[in-house]
């Protein structure tokens, strides 16, 4: 093959696989569309709940736990900018704020349980509430 068609293509190539690497998800930003998708549906069937539909609503929130817990583990991208005892620091406040948001989901399955369906909006009212806190402090601005 002609080097001056192969050498551009080759450049072509490298910039479109850089550009795909540098924009993938964090596997902290997986975590979240993963919570975000369940929060979304819930939040429209528990607008109208069935107790027939009630092991629907519990596998989404055992969604919203797993991710949460795994974005627990995870560092957000905003820490990597700070210097590394700041970074110790604001690791910390993510987690437990993360506690928080895992100790949440555990009552708002419980409250599905029991058919308790106020309490369950309420509490994904507040749920609400911690993710908007949570990204106020621990989201990078993009
Ligand atoms: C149900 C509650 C929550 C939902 C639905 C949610 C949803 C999301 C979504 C959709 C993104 C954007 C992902 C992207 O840009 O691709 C995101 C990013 C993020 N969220 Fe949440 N979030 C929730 C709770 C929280 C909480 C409580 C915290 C912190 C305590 C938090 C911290 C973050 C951070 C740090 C990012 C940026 C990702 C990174 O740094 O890599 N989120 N979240």
């Amino acid at each position: 093959m002609n080097s001056r068609f192969f050498i551009p293509v080759l450049i072509g190539l490298f910039c479109l696989t850089s550009s795909v690497t540098a924009n993938a998800d964090t596997a902290l930003e997986i975590s979240m569309k993963q919570m975000s998708k369940a929060y979304k549906e819930l939040a429209l069937d528990l607008q109208q709940p069935l107790d027939a539909n009630k092991s629907d609503y519990l596998a989404l929130t055992g969604t919203l736990k797993t991710s949460a817990q795994t974005a627990r583990g995870l560092v957000p991208k905003k820490a990597a900018a700070l210097p590394p005892d700041q970074q110790a620091v604001m690791v910390t406040a993510y987690q437990k704020s993360m506690d928080n948001l895992v100790q949440s989901i555990d009552g708002l399955t419980q409250a599905i349980q029991n058919s308790q369906w106020d309490d369950a909006r309420k509490i994904m009212a507040d749920i609400k509430q911690q993710m908007m806190d949570g990204h106020k402090a621990f989201r990078a601005k993009e």
